[in-house]
């Protein structure tokens, strides 16, 4: 296989942007994802992609659950915000307003357009990044009119 070839192809996927949350033993996590999908209609499934070494990866271990905020079209700031470690102060992780979410407790971001949560069913633990397949169990969509943040639009890379 050509290297270049590879990662210039596997570039050519299109994704999302989103925050993937976590709360486990009363610490919570959050950080920016793009490697997420639907997986299944009937029982409704995602499947992600988390880095082995993260603390989000701990936390979902931990847990078993996770949600998922996304981002809308104009929120690229905010997706920034959530590349580096989590902090939380005054109710705000890394500077932005959440709510626990009432099936997982994980980070619900306020300022986002929506969000699920999601209970994992199995693991892949394969490679630098471990596939989370999770059932979802609840959902909520704050604004009606909003478009999702596209991977392509921010010139942002994370595959290859
Ligand atoms: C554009 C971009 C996309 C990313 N996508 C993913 C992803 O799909 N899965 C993942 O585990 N980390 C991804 N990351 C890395 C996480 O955002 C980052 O490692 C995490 O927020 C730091 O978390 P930690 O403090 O838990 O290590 C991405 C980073 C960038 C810059």
């Amino acid at each position: 296989m050509d290297p270049e070839a590879k990662k210039q192809t596997l570039r050519l996927l299109t994704y999302g942007l989103y925050i993937l949350t976590a709360a486990d033993k009363g610490e919570v996590v959050a950080g920016t994802v793009n490697w997420l999908s639907q997986a299944s209609f009937a029982p409704p499934l995602v499947m992600v992609a988390v880095k082995r070494d993260s603390r989000l990866h701990a936390l979902i271990e931990g847990s078993r659950a996770f949600a998922v905020n996304i981002l809308g079209a104009n929120q690229k700031e905010i997706a920034s915000a959530f590349f580096r470690p989590s902090q939380v102060e005054n109710g705000r992780i890394n500077g932005y307003p959440f709510e626990p979410g009432p099936q997982t407790a994980a980070p619900l971001l306020i300022d986002l357009p929506a969000w699920f949560e999601a209970r994992v069913t199995d693991t892949v633990k394969r490679g630098d990044h471990t596939v989370f397949v999770a059932e979802v169990i609840n959902a909520g969509l704050r604004d009606l009119q909003a478009k999702p943040l596209e991977m392509w639009d921010t010139g942002w890379y994370y595959g290859g």
